[in-house]
């Protein structure tokens, strides 16, 4: 009898693939490839793992691609329909669930759970089930499928009833709500969200604070989470490949252009630098960050002149009008300090909106102060990434609301990302930090960030849903 079962041993499923493509001018397809955690965890297998990696068509290049059935080895990119795809990746995913999670509503007015929302929800579900029935066809018998993120909840549970056999593990990349503000959620789909995770055999976390919140929502609302195993990996930074990285030759021409940017001060040494690296997300907290800068040039008027505030907010959802919004405010105040505070010589602060690699390596190389203050996050790997890279040392102000404060919290200046003149002290006792003591706390903090290197963070899932 002809198996059923597809072939590969290892699947992974995420919204975003590690590939994106790009019609160009003349009609042909230009493959761009992506970084990040899951790339070079899944490169840990080796090419003949047997692995796939099943992701979403999230442009039209990417659509263009999957109907010409070109595509790279390894991948399998769905084509789920843009309206259906835009409903449940900014309607649902990035507008309720992700704000959930991270805590992000003005609740007087939002959010507000109307047919409008029933309807988006509708293609949240069909989203997950297209990659559920991807998966169940492309498994071989008792493979292992890891599931990513807020995207994907429903998936663990409608892949177990297409595929009993497999063995079935879901990783959240966010902070996990607190069951209070989880409650936020309709009750049937606050239901539906646990009952679909708790599909798998085993979940993962980055820290125990996210599985201890997930396990309160499961007590709260389905009755625990029965058979299902929690864990823990805090996903570190890659140290081999950001030393190597950091070195070619584009970082050291950023990091002359940087420096040329900031300037020296009336001593004629170079200025210090506070920097910071972000996508432009609601909860990396970029504006309380500018905020409280302009807070430390006011009160401890020493540092005018000698020190500046590199930020580089890169675009992200801009489909979304909060998100476009919020970037307004980042240039707005960026400006206004510049106005206010600036001397002929003198930019307070070099904010950059494109994104660049190489650029954010050279930053992290020469930071003297890292300033990583979201209200909330999952982890935060800039934090884990600037002690590696950095050239001399650097001091990082560090937000208690990061999962990386859970591994980094003891050699950081830890602050409440809400105190915005809590913020400017711990600025100011970043920057008074001498060069010996930061140095000793940098090389202490690249040892704690790189504890668990991408590779070894997805063998231990591996290893764990293989029993
Ligand atoms: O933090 C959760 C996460 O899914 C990350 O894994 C990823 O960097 C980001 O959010 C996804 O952002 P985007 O919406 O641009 O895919």
């Amino acid at each position: 009898m002809a198996s059923t079962f597809g072939a590969a041993q290892v699947l992974v499923a995420s919204n975003r693939g590690p590939v994106s493509y790009e019609v160009g001018e003349d009609g042909s397809l230009h493959a761009k490839r992506g970084g990040g955690g899951l790339v070079s965890g899944l490169s840990a297998i080796g090419p003949d793992a047997g692995a796939l990696w099943v992701c979403s068509a999230l442009s039209d290049g990417d659509r263009e691609a999957v109907r010409r059935g070109v595509g790279e080895e390894g991948v399998r990119m769905l084509d789920v329909p843009a309206d259906v795809h835009a409903d449940a990746y900014n309607g649902i995913a990035n507008s309720v669930l992700w704000f959930v999670h991270h805590m992000l509503y003005q609740t007087p007015l939002e959010p507000v759970f109307d047919a409008e929302f029933r309807r988006q929800w509708a293609s949240y579900e069909a989203y997950n089930r297209a990659f559920a029935e991807a998966l169940a066809e492309e498994a071989a018998e008792g493979a292992v499928a890891i599931v990513q993120d807020y995207h994907l909840t429903l998936v663990p549970g409608m892949l177990r009833e297409l595929r009993p056999d497999l063995r079935i593990g879901h990783f959240s990349h966010t902070p996990w709500a607190p069951v209070d503000y989880f409650r936020i959620l309709p009750d049937d789909i606050a239901e539906q969200v646990l009952r679909g995770m708790l599909g798998a055999d085993r979940l993962g976390f980055l820290t125990r604070r996210w599985a201890d919140a997930f396990t309160a929502c499961c007590d709260a609302l389905v009755g625990g989470p029965g058979d299902t195993r929690i864990g823990v990996h805090g996903l570190g930074a890659d140290a081999d490949f950001l030393r190597r990285r950091s070195h070619e030759a584009d970082v050291d021409e950023r990091m002359a252009g940087l420096r040329a940017e900031i300037g020296a001060g009336p001593d004629g040494n170079a200025r210090r630098t506070i920097v910071r690296v972000d996508r432009t997300e609601l909860s990396k907290n970029i504006v309380r960050g500018l905020l409280a800068y302009r807070r430390l040039l006011a009160d401890r008027p020493e540092w005018r002149e000698r020190v500046v505030h590199v930020a580089f907010a890169y675009p992200s959802r801009q489909d979304l009008a909060v998100y476009r919004d919020y970037t307004a405010e980042v240039q707005r105040v960026a400006e206004e300090i510049n106005a206010e505070y600036g001397t002929p010589g003198w930019t307070p602060v070099v904010l950059h909106v494109k994104d660049d690699f190489a650029r954010s390596l050279a930053a992290y190389r020469l930071a003297d102060v890292a300033l990583v203050n979201p209200v909330r996050d999952g982890m935060n790997l800039v934090a884990k990434e600037v002690p590696v890279v950095s050239d001399e040392g650097c001091v990082l102000v560090l937000s208690r609301e990061a999962g990386a404060y859970e591994e980094l919290g003891e050699d950081a200046v830890v602050v409440n990302p809400y105190d915005v003149v809590g913020t400017a002290a711990a600025l100011h006792e970043a920057l008074s930090i001498g060069a010996a003591e930061r140095a000793e706390r940098s090389k202490r903090l690249a040892s704690a960030a790189t504890a668990l290197p991408p590779g070894r963070w997805f063998l231990e899932q591996l290893e764990e849903l293989r029993g």
